[in-house]
């Protein structure tokens, strides 16, 4: 019977069946560790030395052989085999071809299931500092957007019905909003994300005298994880960014359908520029949205990432189990996918043309103004519940008179009710409307551009 020359293979008596050689291998697509995988062991290089595990010497050697190696991952001379399995063993195997048997001493108090715990967090920690960056690009360029249109007036729906008039620029506020509770999110999740498993070894800690704080200092870790076989077993932390990118792209999918409505000629609030759309093969006159579309397409995607990797840790036994080599590629594709689709926002934002003679038309069109005259009522001492009453009449009248509320007489208006005066014509109109409603949080263009001052310090800090 032949051996195995696997870098584990000392208790197998035959090599391992081609296929599955295939089929457990994840250097496909876990290479893109390669950075914070040397990372690491540069650290537990460091470590082993410091403790007196291995001389200063090897130390020396193994980090001087680690800079071969990604140069020559970097430089694209490096043979990835899948052989070899992963990126770990990719690479400790051919350390200890450039620097010789010094460099099967890095492996000591550590195992894969520390290791790629640890490159994934690594990993996933500079990928959440990118995706934040480009979360706040979005928000710089949706306040500037904010702040050039506070006083556009459109109408703003409720039911996709007109309800009240709302300014554009408080319109984007609102995205804004959404996206600050994203890249708080973010933040909570990388500091669970940034504690160090490396110490854990297979799962029961390991006899050598290692300093995990070290190990955790020369990485950039808050901290240590606490126990040995929750650290080398969960994947919670990668679950959870991908929850909060679900939940951004949720955030992203709403933003894509109002765009796509507003670029619609029945809408036709604003215009995405060509660079943004593409054309159909067969009927000339379109521009599709495609990019609003396609992220709000990608939206489910990430979310049906969130379940798999729910579903892929649900039933496990501690500590570490295959099962987990399979929380890479769910992962890898919603952080691509967030980025790609935070970029793209980003990008196309600040190109995009508003309408404000449409906004404004489609605002005077329904009856956007009713509620500012049930409150005008309020003021003359009428309950609400009969204002709203006296104001449904005028509104039925209106619509059979083919008129807007701002349209009708003195005289029409006091059918419903005698004490109105002149004065309601200034509430009837849109930026009457508009600025009534000034208080923080409010419409108004005034509280527009005090919320957009804030908001510009908020995102400087
Ligand atoms: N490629 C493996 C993974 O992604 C690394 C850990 C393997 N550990 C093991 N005991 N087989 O999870």
């Amino acid at each position: 019977m032949s051996g195995n020359d696997k870098l584990w293979g000392g208790r197998f008596s035959e090599s391992t069946d081609a296929f599955v050689e295939d089929f457990t291998a994840s250097v496909a697509f876990d290479q893109r560790l390669y950075r914070h995988d040397i990372a690491g062991s540069r650290a537990h290089a460091l470590m082993l030395a410091r403790c007196g595990i291995i001389s200063d010497d090897d130390c020396q050697q193994i980090l001087a052989g680690l800079d071969k190696v990604i140069a020559e991952i970097e430089s694209g001379d490096f043979k990835w085999s899948v052989s070899l399995e992963d990126v770990h063993m990719n690479i400790e195997s051919r350390l200890t071809a450039l620097i010789g048997d010094v460099g099967k001493k890095l492996h000591t108090a550590r195992s894969r299931n520390d290791q790629v715990a640890t490159d994934i967090r690594l990993y996933l920690r500079d990928e959440i500092d990118f995706i934040i960056d480009e979360a706040k690009r979005l928000q710089a360029s949706l306040l500037d957007l904010a702040e050039a249109q506070a006083a556009t007036i459109m109408p703003g729906f409720t039911h996709l019905q007109t309800a009240q008039p709302v300014t554009f620029g408080h319109h984007m506020l609102a995205w804004h909003q959404m996206l600050l509770r994203d890249v708080d999110r973010l933040l909570d999740a990388r500091k669970r994300v940034n504690q160090l498993p490396l110490g854990a070894a297979a799962l029961a800690g390991t006899s050598y005298p290692i300093d995990r704080e070290f190990v955790a200092e020369q990485l950039g870790f808050d901290g240590v994880c606490e126990n040995s076989l929750d650290a080398v077993s969960d994947r919670d932390f990668a679950i959870e960014f991908v929850a909060v990118s679900s939940i951004l792209l949720m955030h992203l999918s709403r933003f894509s359908e109002e765009l796509i409505l507003w670029a619609s000629a029945q809408f036709d609030f604003i215009d995405l520029p060509d660079r943004f759309c593409t054309g159909s093969s067969i009927m000339p006159q379109k521009k599709n949205p495609d990019v609003p579309e396609l992220v709000r397409g990608k939206t489910g995607r990430v979310t049906g990432h969130l379940m798999g990797l729910l579903m892929l840790m649900k039933a496990q036994p501690l500590a570490y189990n295959k099962d987990n080599q399979e929380d890479k590629e769910p992962l890898f594709d919603s952080i691509d996918t967030v980025k790609a689709c935070l970029r793209v926002y980003a990008d196309m934002m600040p190109t995009v043309k508003v309408k404000p003679d449409n906004m404004r038309a489609a605002a005077l069109k329904g009856y956007a103004t009713a509620t500012d005259l049930a409150d005008y009522l309020v003021r003359k001492g009428i309950p609400f519940r009969d204002a709203h009453e006296v104001v449904g009449r005028s509104v039925a009248y209106a619509v059979e008179q083919e008129k807007d509320l701002a349209e009708l007489s003195l005289a029409e208006l006091q059918q419903f009710y005698a004490g109105i005066d002149e004065g309601v014509f200034a509430v009837l109109t849109l930026e009457g409307s508009v600025n009534a409603r000034e208080h923080i949080g409010g419409t108004a263009p005034t509280a527009v551009r005090a919320a957009v001052a804030k908001q510009r310090q908020l995102l400087k800090s």
